[in-house]
């Protein structure tokens, strides 16, 4: 028979180890997220060490190419010419888990990239970097379309050309590969980038499928101010084989 000691043991029973375990992570959770800001707060103040970001970005070139251009396909994203402070934000963001890769979780470590004056280095390398003239764009429809959406829902933020905000590490997506932007586009829509600006994440909720793609069509049809001359190579890693690819590219 059910009394009234036994539902307080029982739900006691319950509630406790419920409220330490939702402590402790909560716990966890802010912890990671001072060490985020701290990291990135850090890194921004620093004195970039160029010579030694070119000598760190030799860890990146096997997937965002010894250009920084990363694939058309979007699998690897171009990161050449990106604002420092987001890339810095971006590496930061890896490192406390607030992005989903592993991959680039485990290449921004502190184990294999160092601390804060590396990501500052290695960030002012990838943003000295010359954009690809022929990035991944998406099908020229709706254009029209998507620039009034950009201009109206994006532009405040992003800039009129999509080159961003250094300040605000708000990202330059001018030159992104199409094929990446709707991945991101999507994962900051659905909360699996964790960290995503809100207010971008209410203004893209009630989004139709022709909206995001006619936008982002229009943003990755966008003319990047800072491109390379066709063919040109990064003289930096002369000797790399450029034939070997990363798998399935
Ligand atoms: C083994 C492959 C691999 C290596 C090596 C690698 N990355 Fe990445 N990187 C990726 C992938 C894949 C993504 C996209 C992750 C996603 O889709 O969320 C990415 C994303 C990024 C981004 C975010 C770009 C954006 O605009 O969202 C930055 C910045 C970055 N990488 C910098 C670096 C740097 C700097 C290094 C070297 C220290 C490096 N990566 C090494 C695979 C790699
Ligand atoms: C209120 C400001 C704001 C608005 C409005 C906004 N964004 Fe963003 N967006 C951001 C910030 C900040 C980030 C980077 C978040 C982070 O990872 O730190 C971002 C990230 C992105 C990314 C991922 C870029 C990358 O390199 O990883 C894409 C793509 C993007 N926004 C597209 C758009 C488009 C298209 C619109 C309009 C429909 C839009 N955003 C509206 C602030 C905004």
């Amino acid at each position: 028979m059910i009394n009234r000691y036994s539902l307080f043991l029982s739900s006691t029973l319950i509630t406790i180890p419920l409220l330490v375990f939702s402590t402790l992570s909560n716990a966890a959770e802010q912890l990671k997220a001072t060490e985020q800001i701290n990291e990135f707060e850090e890194a921004i103040k620093l004195t970039p060490d160029l010579e030694n970001g070119r000598a760190k970005y030799r860890t990146c070139v096997t997937c965002h190419r010894p250009e920084g251009w990363g694939t058309l396909d979007g699998a690897y994203p171009q990161i050449a010419g990106q604002l420092p402070s987001v890339l810095i934000k971006q590496m930061a963001d890896f490192r406390a888990n607030n992005r989903d890769n592993p991959i680039m979780r485990a290449f921004a470590s502190q184990r294999s990239l160092g601390g804060p004056q590396e990501i500052a280095d290695v960030a002012a390398y990838v943003s000295s970097l010359p954009m690809n003239p022929n990035h991944g764009r998406g099908a020229p429809i709706n254009l029209e379309l998507g620039k009034r959406i950009y201009e109206r829902d994006c532009k405040d933020c992003h800039g009129a050309n999509g080159e961003g905000n250094q300040e605000d590490h708000v990202p330059k997506i001018q030159g992104q590969h199409y094929a990446y932007l709707k991945r991101q586009f999507d994962w900051i829509r659905n909360g699996r980038r964790r960290n995503a600006d809100e207010k971008m994440v209410k203004q893209i909720q009630g989004y139709s499928a022709r909206d995001e793609v006619a936008v982002l069509s229009y943003v990755s049809h966008i003319k990047p101010e800072n491109t390379a001359e066709q063919d040109w190579r990064n003289s930096h890693f002369q000797r790399y084989d450029r034939s070997w690819r990363p798998a399935g590219r």
